[in-house]
């Protein structure tokens, strides 16, 4: 019956996305910005992770209604509501914060365009972080994460307590993208699909590298130039069909909670690799989305990219400047500020 389907389905999404993970402690993990349209879905799939046992959901407005409705799930997870005068106590003790607060582009607009709202709203969260929670694991999800992942940084240098290992900009969803259309377009099952993403996290410094794409797939120039623009303009493709209501959500609220898992994972002694966006020595870019082992520490290992096709080597020559300018972008928020 449907009723024991979802029975079933609800047995296995409870064990959550850990359900290999090691025993441990609890982690303390906090969303800033729960109460936005990747907040509540992404605070529901934390509180479902079976690695979490304190969660604590922070928002300017809102977070009362969220924190009562999901803590009334039957996981282990205890939730908590922060308010304004809140962030303090909601991030004390943390070992992960995920950052997805701040505003969402409209059609028309490019990420880059958030920039003047959400810089100081990354910087303000990223001080209150240095300030209660410095050792914590940061994911940061509001965009442009090309110059809010360097802004956290220097922020955090300037209070002192930097440590590149922890400071993470989440590009999952690029990949979670590029597995879906990979998968869809080559008939293949896409639970078996793997696809590196590197670069940055918009338009062209989006880069799936599809010609180490696993299954091998063999694809047309004009197909494999079609799939890396719809892994580009992914973000672009729901802000259109949500005409004005937003941008991506609930794809990212789960792209957010996979990745939130493995850092997790990572922290309780059991590495995983991710495409993240940190920084990094392995092009001309301070900070560059990768394949990365998450460890105990955050960053253990940043690994090269591998052998590019001469289109992907035009790919990564091509998104230069822009994520240079973004990233010095953010630098300059932070210095000059
Ligand atoms: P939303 O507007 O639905 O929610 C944002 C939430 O942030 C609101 O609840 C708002 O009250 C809260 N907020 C604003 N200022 C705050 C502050 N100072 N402290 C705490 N909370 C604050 O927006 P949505 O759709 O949830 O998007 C959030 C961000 O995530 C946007 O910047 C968006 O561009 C970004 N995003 C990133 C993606 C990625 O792949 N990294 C993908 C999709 C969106």
């Amino acid at each position: 019956s449907s009723a024991s389907a979802l029975a079933k389905w609800a047995a296995q999404a409870a064990r959550g996305f850990a359900a290999a993970a090691p025993s441990g402690k609890g982690r303390k993990v906090a969303v800033l910005g729960a109460a936005g349209g990747i907040g509540q879905p992404l605070s529901m799939l934390m509180k479902m992770n079976s690695q979490v046992s304190s969660l604590s959901l922070y928002d300017i407005a809102g977070t009362p209604g969220v924190a009562a409705d999901i803590s009334h799930v039957n996981t282990k997870a205890q939730v908590k509501g922060y308010d304004k005068d809140g962030l303090a106590e909601a991030l004390r003790g943390c070992d992960l914060v995920i950052i997805p607060a701040g505003v969402p582009r409209k059609p028309g607009m490019t990420r880059d365009d958030l920039f003047k709202i959400n810089a100081g709203i990354v910087r303000d969260l990223i001080t209150a972080v240095g300030q209660h929670c410095p050792g914590a694991i940061l994911n940061i999800i509001s965009n442009p994460v090309n110059s809010t992942v360097p802004i956290a940084a220097e922020q955090l240098k300037k209070m002192g307590v930097y440590d590149k290992r922890k400071v993470m900009g989440v590009t999952t969803l690029d990949v979670v993208r590029a597995k879906t259309f990979y998968a869809e377009k080559n008939g293949l099952d896409v639970s078996a699909v793997d696809v590196p993403v590197v670069g940055g996290h918009a338009g062209v410094t989006i880069l799936p590298l599809f010609s180490q794409a696993t299954p091998k797939a063999t694809m047309s120039a004009e197909v494999l130039d079609a799939l890396t623009k719809r892994t580009q303009d992914g973000g672009t493709e729901v802000v259109q069909a949500k005409a004005g209501k937003g941008s991506a959500t609930l794809s990212m609220a789960y792209a957010a909670a996979l990745f939130a898992d493995s850092c997790l994972r990572g922290l309780n002694g059991a590495p995983v690799v991710e495409c993240t966006y940190v920084e990094s020595t392995i092009t001309d870019a301070p900070y560059f989305a990768s394949k990365v082992k998450l460890s105990t520490e955050g960053v253990d290992k940043i690994h090269d990219l591998g052998p590019l096709s001469d289109y992907e080597k035009a790919g990564l020559k091509a998104m230069m400047p822009e994520l240079l300018a973004s990233i010095e972008k953010g630098v300059q928020f932070v210095k000059s500020g």
